[in-house]
């Protein structure tokens, strides 16, 4: 039986139209977003940049839970106090991404399988201890010809069942993430097709490893041309192919739904978030939220760029892109936000 702790956070992930804020990046990922925006790649410097966000006035009225990296959850501000304290009396659940990386799979070139299952109990047991209440594993599907192969989904969407079965014994509520890949220029309806294909495989997987989808949160595509074909669709389109393909495939048992934003801009994000929820929200059986990284804390790396004198202004924006999101959630979002951003 799942306990109603877990049942309790799930739902409170996707409660009062808040979402996650991800900042789960591994160390090489934030060391090349810093390269690119010039910022040296040490550790003080990536400590630096997760205080500016766990310590942003006001991020917990749209945001339900921040997911944190190995490094990170250890980490303190400058007077020591821990993150994830920090993160907890802003009334934020923390949470910890677990999967240790997506290498290339033996025997399917131009394929990656997600790592991490080895030693993944123990880990998790610690990572409750130390405050966290769930925990993110991202499976990487890459949409090209001839792939993905039923051997990569498969693989792929066992592990994802695998973890989340572990998380549950452990207390943490999975954040599932399998995510289609915005690379490449196949079209919406190919996109549509290979999500619901992964979809539904993950949802055999999670029924065949006895995982309970009360205690569960989705972290999926939205359903997007890719990012090189010629082309792109309408927001309107996006949200319709989007939807069409969830209700095809998630259970209603399952309390929420929170995408991740997958390389689109932070505008195009909330846009289409938004357009999901306005056309919508009446007829889900879930709750539609995000889990963002890029498309929230994009504007904010670029003002702050390892300088001290900016991370005021650095934090504003992570603030406004923030509650672009929660406003999108309720179906109130809309371009002219942009432009007075408070
Ligand atoms: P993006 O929103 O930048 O795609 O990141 C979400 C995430 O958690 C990736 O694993």
């Amino acid at each position: 039986m799942i306990s109603q702790e877990l049942i309790a956070t799930a739902k409170a992930i996707v409660a009062e139209y808040k979402g996650l804020l991800a900042i789960d990046e591994s160390t090489p990922t934030l060391n090349k977003r810093f390269e690119k925006e010039g910022i040296s790649q040490t550790e003080e410097n990536r400590r630096s940049y997760r205080e500016l966000i766990v310590t942003t006035p006001g991020l917990g009225e749209f945001i339900s839970g921040i997911i944190l990296y190995d490094e990170t959850i250890r980490q303190s501000r400058k007077d020591g106090t821990p993150f994830i304290k920090i993160i907890s009396d802003s009334g934020i659940i923390p949470g910890i991404k677990v999967d240790t990386g997506a290498k290339d799979m033996a025997g399917h070139p131009g394929e990656k399988i997600t790592e991490g299952l080895d030693g993944l109990r123990d880990r998790l047991i610690e990572y409750f201890k130390m405050g966290a209440r769930f925990a993110k594993w991202r499976a990487v599907i890459t949409l090209k010809n001839c792939i993905p192969s039923w051997g990569c989904i498969e693989a792929n969407t066992h592990a994802l069942a695998r973890y989340a079965a572990l998380c549950q014994e452990a207390g943490l509520v999975p954040v599932i993430e399998p995510e289609v890949l915005m690379d490449g220029n196949h079209t919406l309806k190919q996109c549509f097709e290979v999500t619901e294909e992964v979809l539904r495989a993950v949802f055999t997987q999670l029924y065949t490893q006895r995982v309970a989808l009360e205690g569960m949160i989705l972290k999926p595509n939205m359903v997007l041309p890719g990012s090189a074909c010629l082309k792109q669709e309408s927001v309107d389109k996006v949200a319709d192919a989007t939807i069409s393909c969830l209700l095809r495939a998630v259970p209603a048992a399952v309390p929420g739904v929170a995408f991740l934003s997958g390389g689109q801009s932070g505008e195009l994000a909330s846009a289409r978030l938004n357009a999901m929820n306005v056309r919508f929200k009446s007829m889900l059986p879930w709750g539609l939220a995000f889990s963002f990284a890029r498309a929230i804390q994009q504007p904010a790396l670029e003002i702050w760029r390892g300088d001290e004198t900016n991370v005021l202004a650095a934090q504003q924006a992570l603030y406004h892109r923030a509650r672009c999101n929660w406003a999108a959630r309720r179906g109130e979002y809309n371009i002219a936000m942009e432009r007075t951003k408070s």
